[in-house]
């Protein structure tokens, strides 16, 4: 009976792991254009991170809140999110690269989670980044795209960041 269950665990886990073109682990990779200098979207970045340092901001739901600045300066920004009901902890990084002119920054965002188990998040890492471009208002300036896909941000599609 033991053995039965488990084969149908192991059996759901292939089926689920297997067929789908997605990052085995709950990950997330964006890539973000902004017709602004990399040292103005640095300083809104890092300004969203430390607004959102405590809990308040997710009174009502939503998991706009609990970032940790860990490191930073204009190239490389390092930081933790903790989700406000479960406590789990992922890893944030964002590399600012400028361009040639300086007059423009792209802006490479990964975010990890940290159980290693974790194969789905609900989108959880896509909006842990995402939250922090919108709550800034970065989405907002001239020349902004992002660029990512469900194989490079689990569960990208179906991500509602309100929620999350
Ligand atoms: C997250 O960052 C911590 C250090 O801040 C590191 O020890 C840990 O291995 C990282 N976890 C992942 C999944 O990258
Ligand atoms: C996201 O969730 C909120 C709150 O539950 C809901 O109002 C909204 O319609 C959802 N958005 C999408 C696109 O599903």
């Amino acid at each position: 009976m033991a053995l039965r269950v488990c084969v149908i665990v192991l059996l759901a886990f292939v089926v689920l792991t297997g067929t789908t073109d997605r990052p085995l682990h709950a990950e997330c990779s964006v890539e973000w254009t902004f017709g602004i200098p990399c040292n103005s979207v640095y300083l809104e970045l890092v300004t969203q991170i430390k607004a959102w340092k405590t809990a308040d901001n997710c009174a009502n739901g939503g998991e706009k809140c609990l970032y940790t600045l860990k490191s930073a300066n204009e190239h490389y920004i390092v930081a933790e999110h903790t989700t406000p009901v479960r406590k789990y902890v992922d890893n944030l990084t964002f590399k600012l690269v400028s361009s040639f002119d300086k007059r423009s920054c792209s802006v490479f965002g990964f975010s990890v989670s940290e159980l290693w188990y974790a194969v789905f998040d609900f989108g959880t890492n896509y909006c842990n980044l995402h939250n922090l471009i919108e709550g800034s208002g970065l989405d907002k300036v001239s020349g902004y795209s992002e660029s990512t896909s469900d194989s490079k941000c689990t569960q990208y599609s179906s991500a509602n960041c309100t929620i999350y």
